[in-house]
């Protein structure tokens, strides 16, 4: 009569004996276990390598930024002045720092809104940052942060203004983004624009502050 040899187990600390046959099937599940983790690790690795915002993505619009369009077809492309149809409707941008090639698209507070407007329209002060009518204003409405996205006709009168779609708040673009109607309690922040063979870019800091003055 033949037995199945047996053997001491390396990985036990009370040598327990088992049969050859068991401590390679537990050896192979072992190894199995620890390719598994070690594949899960490195998938671990990636997602939080993934998720990290590069240097300077949540950095408030810089002098010298260029600007890209931060929605629709055009995501992510360079806006030039001829981008910008004259008369609205404003075009959704996030700065880029040129340099270093990274979209400030980290803090919703970058959001910009860019529209070119007739200068005759323009109250002095507007009309001092504007280059060839274009002017830019924060996206994030002063009442409780959400973004301004509608560009629309006035409750209070016959023009076109930027609309706050959560509370009706109004701001009229052609006046430092000044409010005209809803419960909004300041204007838009403004940021001045330079323009250079075509090109748009961030000639300053905002002016004025950014984001809602109440939880939404
Ligand atoms: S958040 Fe814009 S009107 Fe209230």
């Amino acid at each position: 009569m033949s037995s199945a040899p047996f053997t001491i187990s390396p990985s036990s600390s009370e040598n327990v004996v088992e049969p050859e046959g068991d401590a390679h099937a537990e050896q192979t599940r072992r190894a199995l276990l620890l390719g598994a983790l070690a594949t899960a690790c490195l998938g671990c690795a990636a997602q939080v390598h993934a998720g990290e915002e590069p240097p300077g993505s949540d950095e408030r619009p810089q002098k010298g930024d260029v600007l890209v369009f931060s929605e629709g077809d055009q995501e992510g492309k360079l806006i030039a002045a001829a981008d910008v149809p004259s008369g609205g409707p404003p075009v959704h941008a996030w700065p880029k720092d040129p340099k270093t090639s990274v979209v400030r698209s980290a803090s919703r507070l970058n959001e910009i809104l860019i529209i070119r407007l007739d200068p005759a329209e323009l109250d002095e002060q507007t009309k001092a940052r504007a280059v060839d009518g274009i002017i830019a204003y924060s996206a994030i409405c002063s009442h409780a942060g959400c973004p301004v996205t509608a560009w629309m006709k006035s409750d209070v009168g016959d023009k076109e203004v930027f609309k706050c779609m959560c509370h009706n708040s109004e701001y009229d673009p052609r006046a430092g983004a000044q409010v005209v109607f809803g419960p909004a309690p300041r204007r838009l922040a403004a940021l001045p624009l330079a323009l250079a063979d075509g090109s748009l870019s961030v000639a300053g800091n905002f002016i004025g502050k950014v984001g809602g003055a109440q939880p939404g």
